[in-house]
């Protein structure tokens, strides 16, 4: 009986948040959602779901703190470094055959994906052709990635995350070290636009030859995920490249007859000619 309003409170404030800040979080994964609602009404010390959303309703100045907790944002450069050896050495090949290139990096979070790609293309020589759009739903998040900025303990493992993904440079060419903090080179940052886009209610914006939406479908229900995958297969040119996060793949969508699998460990997949 508890859980049941507990449910019925989970769905009214994601109504709630839908009907006043237009963040849709309804088809969102719920087992996930909800434990995440939890520790946010345990944070701001509220009794319960339904109270939590009377203070989010009269208190503007709370959604963004509350969408720390909707939202999630772990992240690491080079993450998972196969991936990224696959797009040098797979992916890359293809990419030197066009004059111009956009990619796409949806859900970018605070950017670490975003600098693997920069600092990736920057090695392989296609950066100056190269328009990248990083996006996502949270500010903070896209605020952060715009600066570069990263606790300097971190750099340990995304250095190795680096020469594991097949790294040609030395990453510390690209940051600078000061005060605990790393700063990424602002140079590259000089080919993104980063913008705030939302695959659940937002429409495609440009023609890509790449898009990169990793670790976000995983937070999606069924019908979101197909909702992203066909924005994806819309905004991808002939031939484009999308590579989905190591735990997620195209299979279960209605959209996967729209693409072949290019390297399947890696969870890379090429649009379909016909598609
Ligand atoms: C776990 S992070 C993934 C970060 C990065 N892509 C990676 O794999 O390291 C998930 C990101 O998806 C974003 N996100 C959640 N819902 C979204 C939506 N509807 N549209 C775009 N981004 C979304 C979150 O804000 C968060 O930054």
């Amino acid at each position: 009986m508890h859980n049941k309003i507990e449910d019925i409170e989970v769905r009214l404030f994601l109504e709630a948040i839908y009907l006043k800040y237009h963040y849709d979080f309804r088809g969102y994964a719920m087992a996930s959602i909800k434990r995440r609602l939890f520790q946010a009404r345990d944070h701001f010390g509220c009794r319960s779901i339904s109270m939590l959303q009377d203070m989010v309703l009269h208190e503007e100045a709370m959604l963004g703190a509350l969408m720390s907790y909707l939202t999630v944002q772990v992240s690491e450069l080079f993450r998972d470094p196969a991936y990224f050896r696959a797009i040098r050495e797979k992916v890359v090949p293809h990419l030197k055959t066009y004059p111009s290139l956009k990619v796409w990096i949806a859900g970018c979070s605070t950017g670490e994906e975003l600098y693997s790609f920069a600092i990736l293309f920057r090695e392989e020589g296609l950066e100056e052709r190269t328009l990248f759009y990083a996006t996502d739903i949270n500010q903070d998040s896209l605020r952060k990635a715009e600066a570069g900025v990263y606790d300097l303990d971190r750099m340990r493992l995304f250095t190795e995350n680096h020469r594991l993904s097949g790294g040609k440079t030395s990453l510390a060419d690209y940051y600078t070290a000061a005060y605990g903090a790393a700063t990424f080179d602002k140079s590259l940052r000089k080919h993104v636009v980063f913008s705030d886009h939302s695959l659940v209610t937002d429409a495609v914006f440009a023609e890509t030859q790449f898009v990169s939406c990793r670790n976000v479908l995983i937070y999606f229900n069924r019908d979101l995920q197909n909702r992203a995958v066909a924005l994806f297969a819309d905004s991808l040119s002939r031939k484009g490249f999308l590579g989905l996060g190591a735990k997620e793949t195209l299979r279960f969508t209605d959209h996967h007859y729209k693409f072949d699998e290019f390297a399947r460990d890696e969870r890379l997949y090429q649009k379909r000619e016909a598609a």
